[in-house]
């Protein structure tokens, strides 16, 4: 019987960043500040189900940029890929999470996890009213979570108060024609999304959907489909982490996305999915800690995708099978 090395792993990774108090818990969104910054919660769901949990895994907080990808998807699955590549790219951009930049040659924006392409991805949400949009955002998030999720209102509130960057990046392609004129109504969608409340369990859940080709290994629900989770996971892997994306893609090497409440989320292709919450942050917006546990999780683990013992593709086969 093979032994299951995930507990012991998360356990040592939780103790040894437990005491780290390095980075910033984020301002820019006054609500945000509210946040513990030595809460820290580390989850690792399998695609085929098991979940492994330590620290705060219980503690809500919303999932802000993380939600981008998942938005993604559903423009993608309700658009089509050349249409919605008619509006936003898929180039790294190499700059900051909130750029005022779009693609010189085409003006759109570079890719849908930067603001600017989040912004028009929103604006791709099939559903015949604002409300109605929204409300399927939420429920495909419930989805691939395997529970109902809601929004945190003060900080919806906070962000639309307070979002006047946003607001230019979206006039900005209002002015190039990459979004519809309703710019308020593709706002209130952004900032809906980037407030729902999610936990570290949740982020995991949604990540081994991702991992289970769009299917939540613990219910058995249908989320995403195959060929639109492939395209997200490609993007995540090489903008998913702003101006950190190369590096991460060389240290960690798989697809993975943060947000500013101190989410990270991780993807292991068809292995497993990885969710941490730690709200002090670096200069790039991401996770301190979250970053140094998916750093050393992937390390002992294998998981890079190109790592040389090629142990992460096969990771499941190796584990306990016994429930
Ligand atoms: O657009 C914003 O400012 C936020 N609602 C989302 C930003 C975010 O999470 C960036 N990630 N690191």
């Amino acid at each position: 019987m093979a032994h299951d090395p995930i507990p012991e792993l998360i356990a040592r990774v939780y103790e040894r960043h437990r005491d780290c108090d390095e980075g910033e818990v984020a301002t820019y969104i006054p609500e945000l500040c509210k946040a513990d910054p030595d809460g820290f919660g580390i989850c690792v769901v399998t695609a085929d189900g098991r979940v492994y949990e330590v620290g705060d895994c219980d503690v809500p907080f919303t999932i802000q940029s993380i939600s981008k990808p998942f938005v993604y998807g559903m423009a993608l699955e309700d658009h089509g890929r050349e249409e919605v590549l008619r509006r936003v790219g898929v180039e790294p951009t190499g700059e900051a999470f909130n750029s005022i930049v779009l693609d010189e040659a085409t003006m759109r924006p570079f890719n849908p996890m930067v603001n600017a392409g989040a912004i028009a991805t929103a604006a791709l949400v099939g559903g015949a009213s604002p409300p109605d949009r929204i409300a399927r955002v939420l429920g495909r998030f419930g989805a691939a979570a395997g529970r109902e999720l809601s929004i945190d209102q003060e900080v919806f509130a906070s962000e639309l108060a307070t979002g006047h960057r946003n607001r230019a990046i979206a006039h900005l392609m209002l002015n190039f024609g990459m979004i519809p004129g309703d710019v308020d109504g593709i706002l209130d969608l952004y900032f809906r999304q980037c407030s729902i409340l999610v936990n570290c369990r949740d982020l995991a859940t949604m990540a081994a959907t991702l991992a289970n080709v769009g299917t939540n290994p613990t219910t058995g629900q249908d989320v995403f489909r195959v060929d639109c989770v492939k395209d997200v996971l490609a993007v995540m892997f090489t903008c998913g982490m702003y101006d950190f994306s190369g590096e991460w893609a060389f240290r960690v090497g798989v697809p993975a996305k943060s947000g500013v409440a101190g989410g990270v989320l991780a993807v292991v292709n068809r292995q497993l999915g990885i969710g941490i919450w730690s709200p002090r942050l670096d200069a790039r917006g991401n996770s301190v800690r979250g970053i140094r546990a998916c750093v050393e999780i992937a390390d002992e683990l294998g998981l890079h995708a190109f790592d040389v013992m090629n142990y992460g593709s096969t990771f499941l086969r190796t584990l306990v099978r016994d429930p």
